[in-house]
């Protein structure tokens, strides 16, 4: 996404970090990502602190800013970013950065890390963006990023400085400029904000589409990553473009940077293997008011189930979109003809895919771990279940997206007052691609009903 870095490799030694622990793998190693959006490590390091002056307005230091999440203090990079040791090191991002996710009881309290649940508060286009702006700054020379670099790594050898100052430095200035430029679509559409990213859009510039003519939006929020292997055979993605878990998830790593040549098989399949049977947490068992879950399991049987749970016709199949009525954007950018190149990918490989297709609609997904998969809809556009079950014209028109503090009463993160719009991202549901219309199933039910409802989707 940001750097060809294929010109770096010319010399010597390619080695992903390796992580024996698979969590740790999900977290920091390489899907071999770094090929078309790598960074070089000691160049990424130090941007921060060269250019504060192009962060985001956010809380936290640094990279945290975009919403990426550390550890500990002492980490240098954050869940979600790998590392592969070359004659130049890169930094690449990796499947946690979109799904891993984060949230805390109340304002100071400790925050929880989520693996497998969507990155609501990760700002991946203010990310790029950020790089964007560092190379169009007429201080990104071989000086003043040594200079950063020196005093980041008093270790750095007078060797590295001169590769870097004569090579480096400028073939990652100008490769993310080059790549600025395949980002010229940003411009006339919406921000996406945290939690949400353009899925398939940045595929068309992949293959060479001619982007003037196209003005769709394809804008989604992030989805969890748990039990894959229940999913197996369900037409997924948000519009149901593909029912093969392996080609979802290949094309998420060649989304993520990796070309078809790059990608890492052997670390891919470890990623695939653990989270077909990766659990959501529980919501918290103290907070559910247990006396109405057997009415609230009546009401989704009889309004929800034949969508949304394992075994039903309609679970795992797409609903056209003028059935469902929510945004149709997402949709609608994924075109036929993309469609087609999609099942290119592979080309004479064991991989090749062979399962995209182009759908008129949204898929009805199981809801596990439903908690925490909020803001709702394919869109982000519902900030919580309860907003949810209302009718369309009764949603919030305007939330703040991407603060961490959760709301276990409305089931979804707190999305207004001082807290979340000085943390958050302010969401717009009359921007085009943002609409928060449709899905009014249940938004007919009494609010005792609703209630009933709402405590039983805790327990999913
Ligand atoms: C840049 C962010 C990003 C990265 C990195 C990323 N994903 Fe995703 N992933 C998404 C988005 C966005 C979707 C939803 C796509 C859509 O339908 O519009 C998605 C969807 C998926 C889905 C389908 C989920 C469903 O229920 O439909 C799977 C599986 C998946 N990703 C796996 C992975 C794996 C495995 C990796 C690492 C190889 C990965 N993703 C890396 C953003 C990302
Ligand atoms: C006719 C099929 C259908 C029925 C009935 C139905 N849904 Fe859905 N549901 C869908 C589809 C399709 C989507 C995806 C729509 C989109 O994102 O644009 C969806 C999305 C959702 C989401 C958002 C998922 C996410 O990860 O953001 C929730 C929550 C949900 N439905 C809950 C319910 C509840 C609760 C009921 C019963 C009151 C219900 N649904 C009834 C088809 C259905």
């Amino acid at each position: 996404m940001l750097l060809p870095a294929s010109f770096l490799f010319v010399f010597g030694k390619n080695q992903p970090e390796r992580h024996e622990d698979v969590v740790e793998h999900f977290k920091y190693g390489s899907i071999g990502a770094e090929e078309r959006a790598g960074v070089p490590y000691e160049i990424w390091r130090v941007l921060p602190a060269l250019f504060p002056e192009h962060l985001p307005q956010r809380s936290g230091k640094g990279y945290e800013k975009f919403g990426l999440l550390f550890e500990a203090p002492d980490k240098i990079r954050p869940i979600g970013s790998s590392y592969r040791q070359r004659q130049v090191a890169l930094v690449g991002l990796n499947c946690a950065v979109c799904h891993t996710g984060v949230l805390r009881d109340a304002p100071g309290a400790p925050r929880r890390i989520v693996l497998g649940m969507p990155a609501h508060q990760f700002d991946l286009q203010s990310y790029e963006e950020f790089f964007f702006a560092c190379a169009r700054d007429p201080r990104f020379t071989g000086d003043y990023i040594l200079s950063g670099i020196r005093s980041a790594n008093p270790k750095f050898s007078w060797f590295d400085a001169l590769l870097y100052r004569w090579f480096v430095i400028p073939r990652t200035r100008s490769g993310i400029l080059e790549q600025s430029r395949n980002f010229a679509w940003f411009e006339g559409r919406p921000r996406q904000g945290p939690g949400r990213v353009d899925t398939f859009n940045p595929y068309k510039v992949m293959f060479g589409f001619d982007m003037t003519g196209d003005h769709t939006i394809g804008t989604a929020d992030l989805p969890s990553l748990w039990n894959q292997r229940v999913r197996e055979g369900l037409w997924l993605h948000w519009d149901g473009n593909n029912s093969a878990v392996t080609e979802r998830n290949k094309s998420a790593a060649i989304g993520a940077g990796a070309s078809e040549a790059s990608l890492d098989l052997e670390s891919m399949k470890r990623v695939e293997d653990w989270i077909l049977d990766l659990k959501p947490p529980e919501f918290p068992r103290d907070k559910i008011d247990k006396g109405r879950i057997a009415a609230g399991k009546k009401l989704f049987d009889a309004h929800c189930a034949g969508c949304h749970e394992l075994g039903h016709p309609l679970t795992g199949q797409t609903i056209e979109q003028v059935q469902i009525g929510t945004d149709p954007e997402r949709v609608n950018s994924f075109t036929r003809e993309l469609c087609e190149k999609m099942n290119t990918l592979g080309t004479g490989r064991p991989w090749k895919f062979s399962h995209f297709r182009k759908t008129g609609g949204y898929a009805a997904m199981p809801l596990d771990g439903i908690w925490l998969r909020a803001p709702y809809l394919h869109n982000g556009s519902v900030p919580t279940l309860r907003d949810l079950l209302k009718p369309p014209e009764e949603r919030p028109t305007v939330f703040w997206r991407g603060y961490d503090v959760y709301d276990y009463v409305n089931v979804g993160f707190v999305s207004d007052g001082e807290q979340a719009q000085r943390e958050g991202f302010r969401f717009d549901t009359v921007l085009k691609g943002n609409r928060r219309e449709g899905h009014t199933y249940g938004t007919n039910l009494r609010a005792g009903e609703k209630d009933d409802l709402i405590e039983f989707l805790k327990t999913l």
